[in-house]
Protein backbone atom coordinates (compact mmCIF):
# COMPACT_ATOMS: atom_id res chain seq x y z
CA UNK A 1 0.00 0.00 0.00
CA UNK A 2 1.95 3.29 -1.03
CA UNK A 3 0.26 6.48 0.21
CA UNK A 4 1.85 9.09 -2.22
CA UNK A 5 5.67 8.92 -1.30
CA UNK A 6 5.03 6.33 1.62
CA UNK A 7 5.40 2.84 0.96
CA UNK A 8 3.05 2.12 3.82
CA UNK A 9 3.13 -1.96 3.45
CA UNK A 10 5.76 -3.43 1.30
CA UNK A 11 6.53 -7.02 0.53
CA UNK A 12 3.92 -8.20 3.33
CA UNK A 13 3.15 -12.20 2.58
CA UNK A 14 1.74 -14.65 5.10
CA UNK A 15 -0.73 -17.09 5.92
CA UNK A 16 -3.83 -17.80 8.97
CA UNK A 17 -4.50 -20.85 9.22
CA UNK A 18 -8.67 -21.82 10.11
CA UNK A 19 -8.24 -21.46 13.92
CA UNK A 20 -5.24 -19.87 14.77
CA UNK A 21 -4.80 -16.71 16.79
CA UNK A 22 -2.23 -14.87 14.99
CA UNK A 23 -0.92 -11.34 16.67
CA UNK A 24 0.26 -8.36 14.54
CA UNK A 25 2.96 -6.36 15.98
CA UNK A 26 5.17 -3.58 15.48
CA UNK A 27 5.83 0.25 16.44
CA UNK A 28 3.91 3.07 16.24
CA UNK A 29 3.32 3.59 12.58
CA UNK A 30 4.85 -0.09 11.70
CA UNK A 31 2.08 -0.30 9.25
CA UNK A 32 -0.49 -2.38 11.06
CA UNK A 33 -3.80 -0.47 10.85
CA UNK A 34 -2.84 0.20 7.32
CA UNK A 35 -2.36 -3.71 6.85
CA UNK A 36 -6.56 -4.03 8.32
CA UNK A 37 -7.37 -1.85 6.50
CA UNK A 38 -6.18 -3.18 3.05
CA UNK A 39 -7.22 -6.78 4.09
CA UNK A 40 -10.91 -5.81 5.04
CA UNK A 41 -11.82 -3.41 2.16
CA UNK A 42 -11.20 0.21 3.65
CA UNK A 43 -8.11 0.59 1.47
CA UNK A 44 -7.28 -0.87 -1.98
CA UNK A 45 -4.24 -1.87 -2.01
CA UNK A 46 -2.07 -0.90 -4.73
CA UNK A 47 -0.23 -4.30 -5.47
CA UNK A 48 -0.49 -7.20 -4.23
CA UNK A 49 -3.17 -9.86 -3.21
CA UNK A 50 -5.40 -10.53 -0.18
CA UNK A 51 -7.09 -14.01 -0.75
CA UNK A 52 -9.57 -15.05 1.96
CA UNK A 53 -10.66 -18.97 2.05
CA UNK A 54 -9.44 -19.15 -1.24
CA UNK A 55 -10.54 -16.33 -3.21
CA UNK A 56 -9.39 -13.23 -3.96
CA UNK A 57 -11.35 -10.76 -2.28
CA UNK A 58 -8.99 -7.86 -3.24
CA UNK A 59 -10.45 -4.62 -3.94
CA UNK A 60 -13.73 -5.40 -2.67
CA UNK A 61 -16.15 -3.71 -0.59
CA UNK A 62 -16.14 -3.84 3.22
CA UNK A 63 -19.30 -5.10 3.29
CA UNK A 64 -18.88 -7.56 0.67
CA UNK A 65 -15.79 -8.66 2.41
CA UNK A 66 -17.99 -8.94 5.60
CA UNK A 67 -20.39 -11.12 3.83
CA UNK A 68 -17.95 -13.59 3.11
CA UNK A 69 -17.09 -13.55 6.73
CA UNK A 70 -14.31 -11.88 7.60
CA UNK A 71 -15.21 -9.05 10.41
CA UNK A 72 -12.89 -6.22 11.77
CA UNK A 73 -13.05 -3.85 14.84
CA UNK A 74 -11.67 -0.31 14.42
CA UNK A 75 -8.35 1.17 16.47
CA UNK A 76 -10.31 4.18 17.45
CA UNK A 77 -13.81 2.27 18.43
CA UNK A 78 -16.74 3.89 16.37
CA UNK A 79 -19.60 2.51 18.42
CA UNK A 80 -23.16 4.19 16.38
CA UNK A 81 -23.64 7.19 19.32
CA UNK A 82 -27.61 7.29 19.06
CA UNK A 83 -28.64 4.28 19.30
CA UNK A 84 -28.76 1.59 22.24
CA UNK A 85 -26.09 -1.39 22.60
CA UNK A 86 -28.32 -3.91 21.50
CA UNK A 87 -29.26 -1.89 18.21
CA UNK A 88 -25.43 -0.97 17.55
CA UNK A 89 -25.21 -5.25 17.77
CA UNK A 90 -28.37 -5.74 15.57
CA UNK A 91 -26.48 -3.83 12.91
CA UNK A 92 -23.62 -6.79 12.79
CA UNK A 93 -26.92 -9.35 13.30
CA UNK A 94 -28.95 -7.66 10.18
CA UNK A 95 -25.53 -9.08 7.48
CA UNK A 96 -27.25 -12.69 8.11
CA UNK A 97 -30.76 -12.39 9.04
CA UNK A 98 -32.85 -9.60 7.78
CA UNK A 99 -35.70 -10.55 9.88
CA UNK A 100 -35.85 -8.29 13.16
CA UNK A 101 -36.84 -11.06 15.25
CA UNK A 102 -33.98 -13.25 14.07
CA UNK A 103 -31.23 -10.51 14.35
CA UNK A 104 -32.58 -9.35 18.04
CA UNK A 105 -32.22 -12.89 18.91
CA UNK A 106 -28.80 -13.43 17.53
CA UNK A 107 -27.99 -9.92 19.16
CA UNK A 108 -29.48 -11.31 22.62
CA UNK A 109 -27.18 -14.20 22.32
CA UNK A 110 -24.29 -12.37 21.70
CA UNK A 111 -24.70 -9.80 24.26
CA UNK A 112 -24.75 -12.85 26.28
CA UNK A 113 -21.76 -14.07 25.64
CA UNK A 114 -19.93 -10.79 25.62
CA UNK A 115 -20.93 -9.30 28.98
CA UNK A 116 -22.57 -6.59 27.32
CA UNK A 117 -26.21 -7.71 28.30
CA UNK A 118 -26.73 -5.65 31.18
CA UNK A 119 -25.52 -2.92 29.17
CA UNK A 120 -27.73 -3.31 26.09
CA UNK A 121 -30.09 -0.17 26.72
CA UNK A 122 -27.19 2.42 26.93
CA UNK A 123 -26.35 4.51 24.71
CA UNK A 124 -23.36 3.90 22.29
CA UNK A 125 -22.51 7.39 23.41
CA UNK A 126 -22.49 6.83 27.10
CA UNK A 127 -20.36 3.46 27.07
CA UNK A 128 -16.71 4.10 29.09
CA UNK A 129 -13.54 3.04 27.11
CA UNK A 130 -13.18 -0.70 27.57
CA UNK A 131 -17.40 -1.44 26.75
CA UNK A 132 -16.51 0.54 23.83
CA UNK A 133 -13.80 -1.71 23.16
CA UNK A 134 -16.60 -4.75 24.16
CA UNK A 135 -18.94 -3.63 21.70
CA UNK A 136 -16.34 -3.21 18.14
CA UNK A 137 -16.19 -6.90 19.20
CA UNK A 138 -19.82 -7.90 19.94
CA UNK A 139 -20.85 -5.75 16.61
CA UNK A 140 -18.33 -7.81 14.56
CA UNK A 141 -19.08 -11.06 15.96
CA UNK A 142 -22.65 -10.38 15.10
CA UNK A 143 -21.74 -10.69 11.52
CA UNK A 144 -20.85 -14.37 12.30
CA UNK A 145 -17.24 -14.36 10.67
CA UNK A 146 -14.90 -17.14 10.20
CA UNK A 147 -11.94 -14.65 10.95
CA UNK A 148 -11.91 -11.70 12.92
CA UNK A 149 -9.65 -9.16 13.05
CA UNK A 150 -8.99 -6.65 15.83
CA UNK A 151 -7.33 -3.35 15.99
CA UNK A 152 -5.89 -2.85 19.69
CA UNK A 153 -9.14 -3.78 21.55
CA UNK A 154 -7.02 -4.32 24.63
CA UNK A 155 -5.65 -0.51 24.69
CA UNK A 156 -6.35 1.74 27.17
CA UNK A 157 -7.60 -1.16 29.41
CA UNK A 158 -6.24 -1.99 32.91
CA UNK A 159 -5.12 -5.69 33.55
CA UNK A 160 -8.52 -6.75 35.03
CA UNK A 161 -9.71 -5.59 32.00
CA UNK A 162 -6.85 -7.09 30.21
CA UNK A 163 -7.69 -10.45 31.90
CA UNK A 164 -11.32 -10.42 30.94
CA UNK A 165 -10.89 -9.52 27.01
CA UNK A 166 -8.33 -12.32 26.74
CA UNK A 167 -10.96 -14.82 28.41
CA UNK A 168 -13.38 -13.56 25.77
CA UNK A 169 -10.75 -13.97 22.69
CA UNK A 170 -10.37 -17.36 24.04
CA UNK A 171 -14.27 -18.52 24.47
CA UNK A 172 -14.77 -16.87 20.72
CA UNK A 173 -11.98 -19.14 19.50
CA UNK A 174 -13.37 -22.02 21.15
CA UNK A 175 -16.53 -21.52 18.74
CA UNK A 176 -14.35 -22.05 15.63
CA UNK A 177 -13.62 -18.60 14.78
CA UNK A 178 -9.97 -17.75 13.82
CA UNK A 179 -8.28 -14.23 15.14
CA UNK A 180 -5.52 -11.99 13.53
CA UNK A 181 -4.95 -8.84 16.38
CA UNK A 182 -3.32 -6.00 16.12
CA UNK A 183 -1.88 -5.67 19.96
CA UNK A 184 0.86 -3.71 22.09
CA UNK A 185 0.31 -5.31 25.63
CA UNK A 186 2.77 -7.86 24.64
CA UNK A 187 1.58 -9.46 27.88
CA UNK A 188 -2.27 -9.82 26.44
CA UNK A 189 -0.90 -11.45 23.11
CA UNK A 190 2.18 -13.17 23.49
CA UNK A 191 0.16 -16.16 25.90
CA UNK A 192 -2.65 -16.57 23.50
CA UNK A 193 -1.12 -16.46 20.13
CA UNK A 194 -0.41 -19.49 17.83
CA UNK A 195 1.84 -17.39 15.82
CA UNK A 196 3.26 -13.23 15.83
CA UNK A 197 3.47 -11.79 12.44
CA UNK A 198 6.46 -8.36 13.12
CA UNK A 199 5.82 -5.56 10.68
CA UNK A 200 8.57 -2.76 10.91
CA UNK A 201 8.29 0.74 8.83
CA UNK A 202 5.77 -1.10 6.67
CA UNK A 203 7.51 -4.47 6.07
CA UNK A 204 7.45 -7.59 7.58
CA UNK A 205 10.68 -8.38 9.67
CA UNK A 206 9.39 -11.31 11.46
CA UNK A 207 7.08 -14.10 11.62
CA UNK A 208 6.54 -17.09 14.04
CA UNK A 209 6.07 -18.28 17.37
CA UNK A 210 5.83 -16.19 20.41
CA UNK A 211 9.22 -17.59 22.30
CA UNK A 212 10.49 -16.97 19.22
CA UNK A 213 9.91 -13.51 18.25
CA UNK A 214 10.76 -12.34 22.02
CA UNK A 215 14.05 -13.58 21.08
CA UNK A 216 14.41 -12.22 17.78
CA UNK A 217 17.19 -9.70 17.25
CA UNK A 218 15.42 -8.03 14.68
CA UNK A 219 12.40 -7.86 16.63
CA UNK A 220 14.23 -6.27 19.60
CA UNK A 221 15.53 -3.84 17.19
CA UNK A 222 12.81 -2.78 15.92
CA UNK A 223 11.32 -1.71 19.43
CA UNK A 224 14.61 -0.89 21.17
CA UNK A 225 16.39 0.82 18.62
CA UNK A 226 17.66 4.64 18.37
CA UNK A 227 15.21 6.92 18.11
CA UNK A 228 12.52 4.90 18.77
CA UNK A 229 10.01 4.59 22.03
CA UNK A 230 7.97 2.16 23.06
CA UNK A 231 5.50 4.49 24.38
CA UNK A 232 1.62 3.83 23.84
CA UNK A 233 -0.74 6.58 22.62
CA UNK A 234 -4.26 6.02 23.37
CA UNK A 235 -6.31 6.65 20.15
CA UNK A 236 -10.06 5.80 21.88
CA UNK A 237 -11.07 8.76 23.31
N1 LIG B 1 -4.81 7.29 4.62
C1 LIG B 1 -3.51 7.57 4.74
N2 LIG B 1 -2.91 8.50 3.96
C2 LIG B 1 -1.60 8.76 4.09
N3 LIG B 1 -0.77 8.15 4.97
C3 LIG B 1 -1.31 7.24 5.78
C4 LIG B 1 -2.70 6.90 5.72
N4 LIG B 1 -2.96 5.94 6.66
C5 LIG B 1 -1.79 5.70 7.26
N5 LIG B 1 -0.80 6.46 6.74
C6 LIG B 1 0.62 6.44 7.13
O1 LIG B 1 1.06 5.09 6.98
C7 LIG B 1 1.96 4.75 8.03
C8 LIG B 1 1.42 3.55 8.77
O2 LIG B 1 0.29 3.94 9.53
P1 LIG B 1 -0.61 2.89 10.32
O3 LIG B 1 -1.74 3.65 10.91
O4 LIG B 1 -0.94 1.75 9.43
O5 LIG B 1 0.40 2.40 11.47
P2 LIG B 1 0.14 1.49 12.74
O6 LIG B 1 1.17 0.42 12.71
O7 LIG B 1 -1.28 1.07 12.80
O8 LIG B 1 0.49 2.49 13.94
P3 LIG B 1 -0.11 2.61 15.44
O9 LIG B 1 0.59 1.57 16.26
O10 LIG B 1 0.28 3.99 15.87
O11 LIG B 1 -1.58 2.42 15.36
C9 LIG B 1 2.10 5.98 8.90
O12 LIG B 1 3.25 6.68 8.48
C10 LIG B 1 0.85 6.78 8.59
O13 LIG B 1 1.05 8.15 8.78
MG1 LIG C 1 -2.80 1.35 14.13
Amino acid sequence: MRFGGLLANHDVTFDIYPGEIVGLIGPNGAGKTTLFNCISGFLRPTAGTVLFKGENITGLKPHQICHRGLARTFQITQPLRDMTVLENVMVGTFCRHPLTSQAHAKAVEILKLTGMWEKRHQMGSELTIPDRKRLEIARALGTEPDLLILDEAMAGLNPTEIHDAIELVKTIQAQGITFFIIEHVMEAIMPIADRIVVLDAGRLIAEGPPSEIVRNERVIEAYLGEGRHVKRKEHSS
